[in-house]
């Protein structure tokens, strides 16, 4: 039985998943032949994604959503998502959603795609035993004026499925302050709010998304680790973090696994949880990282449980679901 096997079954809560970013290749590959969309060597001869760096990889990826055109690719690719992740144990995933990919920002548009991933989301939950929650994502390579936009879509439709607003893509384009206003009108929207921040750039990164996006949770934030007075800001504010340990070995934000931040991160009392972020392109699973975790860190059942507890906490839904997930 091979390490990841072990963790399989285990439950588990995921908070950072891009839905584009979990299409299988095979996927990919198929809609590109079905509609004749040209994306190049976005391949190596496995038939994994291949990229040199993280700028590349955004480009791969971008190239790689030009064969999801309309709702009905959508439905596919989230049903296939959540069935995948349903097989590695996760009952409850939030995943990121752009509307810029999704009509091109446009919000008559947006609301037929949304239509399509929620009720594939409802099939999911009944036939696979997974609850998916979404969070509308600016992505930052596209300039603060497009993500004025996403906010206004975001904020038009909030909801029960829609209950939070993110920022991904190019984190060193620009600096936080520059999204204020999205993340302001998120919030007066009722949604609740996380940035990718130190992933790339350093402890000033965090430092300011916290100040002026004023999120409750951070994705990866693990430059943090290199300002011990800041990694003591996020302990006694309860910032959470969504880390994603396999996408930082596979993507060089760190040199490798026994040295990622995660432990020491959470020794020092952040609250840390667990993600795979885009699996097919780093080749990982949630067993993986929890088997990985387990290998490098030595974590164990309580671990887990305690990962989980600190996810299910920091989840955006209402308090019911959180319930019924314990
Ligand atoms: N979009 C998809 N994956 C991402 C990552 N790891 N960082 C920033 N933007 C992303
Ligand atoms: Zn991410």
């Amino acid at each position: 039985m091979t390490a990841s096997l072990e963790f399989r079954d285990l439950p588990k809560i995921e908070l950072h998943l891009h839905l584009e970013g979990a299409a299988p290749p095979a996927f990919i590959r198929g809609l590109a032949r079905e509609k004749s969309v040209d994306i190049g060597g976005i391949f190596d001869e496995n038939g994994n994604y291949t990229y040199r760096d993280f700028d590349h990889f955004l480009k791969v990826y971008d190239a790689a959503c030009t064969t999801l055109q309309g709702p009905e690719d959508f439905h596919r690719l989230t049903l296939a998502v959540l069935e995948e992740s349903a097989s590695h144990g996760v009952i409850y995933t939030e995943s990121f959603l752009s509307p810029d990919f999704c009509g091109g920002g446009d919000l008559a548009a947006w609301r037929d795609y949304l239509a399509a991933i929620e009720a594939a989301a409802a099939e999911a939950e009944t036939r696979f035993g997974i609850t998916m929650r979404g969070i509308i994502t600016a992505i930052r390579h596209l300039g603060p004026d497009q993500s004025r936009n996403t906010a206004r879509v975001a904020a038009e439709t909030a909801g029960d499925f829609i209950t939070g607003f993110g920022l991904a893509g190019a984190e060193l384009m620009g600096r936080p302050g520059d999204y204020t206003y999205a993340f302001d009108a998120a919030r007066e929207a009722g949604l609740e709010l996380t940035a990718h921040a130190g992933e790339w750039g350093g402890p000033d990164m965090v430092a300011d998304t916290i100040r002026d996006l004023r999120v409750s949770r951070i994705g990866h934030g693990i430059n943090a680790i290199h300002d011990l007075a800041l990694v003591d800001v996020l302990a006694e504010t309860g910032t959470v973090l969504e880390v994603c340990p396999g996408s930082n070995v596979f993507l060089n934000a760190v040199k490798d696994w026994p040295s990622h931040p995660i432990a020491r991160l959470r020794d020092r009392g952040v609250k840390v949880t667990v993600s795979t972020d885009d699996p097919p392109y780093f080749l990982t699973t949630m067993s993986d990282e929890y088997a990985n975790l387990a290998r490098h860190f030595a974590f164990g059942p309580d671990d887990f449980a305690e990962l989980n507890r600190t996810a299910l906490d920091a989840a955006f839904c209402d308090a019911k679901t959180k319930e019924r997930l314990a």
